[in-house]
């Protein structure tokens, strides 16, 4: 059976932005460079992209074009068998776990839309934290938001690597860019917004430290998707024309001007207010509908409107890094034990919803449901996150820089010869030398080690 590819340039490029930009690009981008000197983060976070972020992207697309097989497959191709295979499982069971509260994070933010629609965000400082914290805490309700966005998800991938996937990116990622532009515009031409603005443009190097690379370097990593196997999996289905090196930049550029426009349509409407932004969830649903409260006052029908692009785009966002994460196993199981792709996405999908329940009742319906002092989710997240993706890509650097045939990595990077090998050297040496040294700071620092 010959395997589904995408159609197009542009679809690749849509399709792989959409598994990149994602939550991090708008709860954490802005707040990192908000506190690490506006402009000069960006300035800072651009230069992580250059010597992290493209190559680890372009070693995950060498791996998954060459295996044209789910990522465990893909990585066990260019390892010949050896133990190395085993990232690529690791990879897989990352995207599954990652999944898990993903889902649920994603369900928050399809509820707030219609909440946002149905003008309930407007109380007092007070009430929007309650909102929360009772949403959230309830045992049932934020399952069935976490099962409606896993089922649209299903739904989405069952109609296929073009037809579905390459079909909504291409309708997605549009919309996704004009509701950022409507809130972009809304925010900025607020009263006092200028500051804000000035805030993101103005680069104040003082604050530049060691710290603020690492944050750069670690939001990179998280934000291009890198160290599990959605990238490679989105890879396998590139065509043999498609230019490896051009393609990350474009991704990466894509994913940058989200996060930064992401960063014009928080700090103007908070900087006119008054309130200073914070990160995570706690910005995305507690802070920011206070912001757009307070900022749209006398103009309510304009807050809702707002309100609902705000967190319509989040949902577009998320559901398009959703559908990445869920590809992964889906494609794994399917390949690995011969299932069709929708058996294998309705399994995926069920497994996810599972672990979804106990996410969701983890943060308060059922506190025990914690492990070390955290509660499932956070855990989670700390362990997708924090450790099993920043190892799967530094053993991937470290697999391909070193231990990969060099010459099946030269015949990806240049499609057979047929594209610039000028930049071949650069990566080689940023893949052997810079990008696993940058992840294993980065790692050690999210350790609290230094
Ligand atoms: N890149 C996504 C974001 O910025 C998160 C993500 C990480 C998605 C890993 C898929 C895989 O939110």
């Amino acid at each position: 059976m010959e395997r589904a590819s995408f159609g197009s340039k542009l679809g690749i490029i849509l399709a792989t932005a959409g598994s990149a930009v994602g939550l991090g690009n708008i709860w954490r981008f802005p707040y990192l460079a908000g506190e690490n000197g506006g402009a000069a983060f960006i300035l800072v976070y651009l230069f992580s992209v250059a010597i992290l972020g493209i190559p680890c992207l372009i070693a995950e697309f060498v791996i998954g074009r060459h295996g044209a097989s789910n990522t465990a497959r893909a990585y066990s191709k260019m390892a010949n068998g050896k133990a190395w295979k085993w990232i690529g499982y690791m990879g897989v069971f990352t995207g599954f776990i990652i999944t898990s509260y993903y889902a649920v994070v994603s369900g928050w933010c399809v509820k707030y839309m219609f909440a946002a629609g149905m003008g309930d965000l407007s109380g007092t400082p007070e009430e929007i934290k309650d909102y929360f914290s009772t949403f959230t805490s309830d045992a049932v309700s934020p399952i069935y938001w976490d099962v409606a966005i896993l089922l649209l998800t299903f739904w989405i991938i069952c109609g296929g690597v073009r037809g579905g996937i390459e079909r909504m990116s291409k309708a997605m990622m549009p919309t996704l860019f004009v509701l950022l532009i409507v809130v972009v515009v809304a925010a900025c031409t607020l009263p006092g917004a200028m500051k804000g603005v000035e805030f993101l443009v103005v680069p104040d190097f003082s604050q530049v430290t060691g710290g603020t690379f690492l944050a750069a370097m670690g939001q990179a990593f998280y934000s291009l998707s890198i160290g599990m196997g959605c990238i490679c999996t989105y890879a396998s289905y590139y065509s043999r024309q498609t230019n490896l090196l051009t393609s990350a930049v474009q991704i990466s550029l894509v994913d940058t001007l989200v996060a930064v426009l992401a960063g014009f349509m928080i700090f103007p409407a908070a900087f006119s207010v008054g309130i200073s932004a914070d990160s995570g969830p706690s910005l995305v649903f507690i802070t920011l509908p206070n912001v757009f409260n307070h900022a749209f006052a006398s103009m309510p029908l304009l807050g809702i409107v707002v309100g609902v692009a705000f967190y319509g785009l989040l949902v577009l966002a998320a559901l398009t890094s959703l559908i990445s994460l869920v590809e992964v196993s889906t494609v794994f199981l399917a390949e690995e034990c011969k299932l069709s792709r929708r058996k294998a996405a309705a399994i995926v999908t069920a497994g996810c919803i599972v672990m979804g329940v106990f996410c969701s009742l983890s943060l308060g319906a059922v506190p025990s449901f914690s492990l070390f002092g955290m509660s499932l989710f956070d855990l989670f997240d700390f362990t997708s996150g924090q450790i099993l993706l920043p190892l799967c890509g530094f053993l991937t650097c470290i697999f391909l820089g070193w231990f990969a045939p060099m010459d099946i990595i030269r015949d990806q990077f240049t499609n057979w010869g047929t594209v610039s090998q000028k930049f071949f050297p650069v990566f080689k040496f940023l893949i052997r030398f810079v990008s696993p040294t940058a992840i294993l700071l980065v790692f050690l620092r999210q350790l609290g080690i230094f």
